[in-house]
């Protein structure tokens, strides 16, 4: 088996000894989650020196294997009490923006937690940044009805007369190493005295990226529990043959609001409920829910959701990266902290390309 599909092949010392880094790069991370982001970073060499998030279990999980959080709101929390960075990334929450829930865009308020980076970022100028957020961010209208993404680039094209060079792209971690198709959006500002335009890495072959891979677990891994599926549930699981879906599930054992759909697929416009993807397949998209409406939660050949780990490594967690399973209640918050993440190699992916094209010795004059 090839791990090296899910565990990010390189790290810090890496960096520090190939690409010749002056100092290491110092990390501001906000909306930080259980630390799927950081963790990238961390693995390609850079230093995280603050880190934030509100959510208890999300802040349980990150200091466990990452390191010390500030636990209060960022709407609390002051600019001078945030150290100074080179770098400041920010995933800042996606709900509002997210096509599965209610498209109100900037106009929900948590949608202004963007405007918090604003603010930290406009205080300490770091050399780079970095936004990751849903695909619906491009085309989340701004309350003037610019589009949201115009807005980002401007808001950071003359910050403070000086000012980033700003870009983004549509990402799907699939390319980046991620056994999951999974589409995120990332921009990159670099401060524009630094002379550099970001470039995205290239896309990397996906012909090992199957679940094959991702399912082959050690034995007595961590973590290796899942969250029993409801009685309904588990009717209709049995009746979804690997790589199907509630398509094959006969009328009679549909529950009856997936029967009352059944009755008009046209008007719900044929969706895809319980995705059960095939060993061969590449995962879908794994979500905070971990429903299996609406993420292909259901193992290939066995009646039940994947285990805490199994979504761990389908977002590329490393198998010692641990998490909280020893209550029902810390369970269910699981599948939630690591739907909610950035999935490490991705991360690490795009971390190492930043390292290599704005830190790297020599490229960090000012
Ligand atoms: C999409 S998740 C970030 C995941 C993270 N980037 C990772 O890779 O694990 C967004 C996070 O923002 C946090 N958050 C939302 N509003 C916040 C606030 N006002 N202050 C601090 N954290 C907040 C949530 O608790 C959630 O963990």
């Amino acid at each position: 088996m090839d791990t090296k599909l899910l565990t990010v092949s390189q790290t810090k010392e890496y960096w520090e000894d190939n690409i010749s880094v002056s100092d290491t790069p110092q990390l501001i991370s906000l909306f930080s989650g259980c630390g799927g982001m950081d963790l990238g970073f961390k693995k390609a060499g850079f230093d995280i020196i603050y880190a934030n998030d509100f959510d208890s279990d999300a802040q349980a999980v990150y200091s466990l294997n990452i390191g010390e959080i500030d636990k209060r709101d960022i709407l609390s929390v002051g600019e001078d009490e945030i150290p100074d960075g080179d770098i400041l990334t920010a995933g800042f929450p996606c709900q509002p923006f997210s096509n599965a829930g209610n498209r109100k865009g900037v106009y929900d308020s948590r949608g202004m937690l963007y405007k918090e980076c604003l603010r930290i970022i406009k205080k300490k100028m770091p050399k780079v940044i970095v936004f990751e957020n849903v695909k619906g961010l491009l085309s989340t209208k701004y309350i003037d009805g610019r589009n949201l993404a115009e807005v980002i680039i401007e808001d950071l094209s003359d910050m403070n007369n000086i000012g980033y060079n700003v870009v983004y792209q549509l990402v799907n971690a699939s390319d980046y190493g991620v056994p999951q198709n999974r589409q995120r959006v990332v921009f990159v500002g670099v401060r524009k005295d630094m002379g550099i335009t970001f470039q995205f890495p290239k896309k990397q072959d996906k012909k090992k990226l199957t679940l094959n891979y991702v399912l082959d677990l050690p034995d007595n891994v961590a973590n290796n529990i899942d969250w029993p599926l409801s009685p309904q549930a588990l009717e209709m699981v049995q009746y979804i043959p690997e790589g199907g879906s509630w398509k094959n599930v006969p009328y009679e054992h549909l529950a009856p609001r997936f029967q009352r759909i059944r009755n008009n697929m046209k008007k719900y416009h044929s969706p895809n409920f319980y995705r059960r993807f095939s060993r061969d397949e590449i995962c879908g998209t794994m979500t905070a829910s971990a429903q299996p409406e609406n993420c292909g939660i259901i193992h290939p050949t066995e009646n039940r959701r994947y285990t805490v780990r199994e979504v761990a490594r389908i977002q590329t967690f490393p198998d010692d990266f641990n998490f909280l399973t020893d209550t029902p209640r810390n369970i269910t918050a699981m599948y939630k902290v690591i739907g909610n993440a950035v999935p490490v190699t991705l991360a690490y992916n795009i971390a190492s390309a930043i390292m290599e094209q704005v830190f790297a010795k020599g490229k960090q004059n000012k």
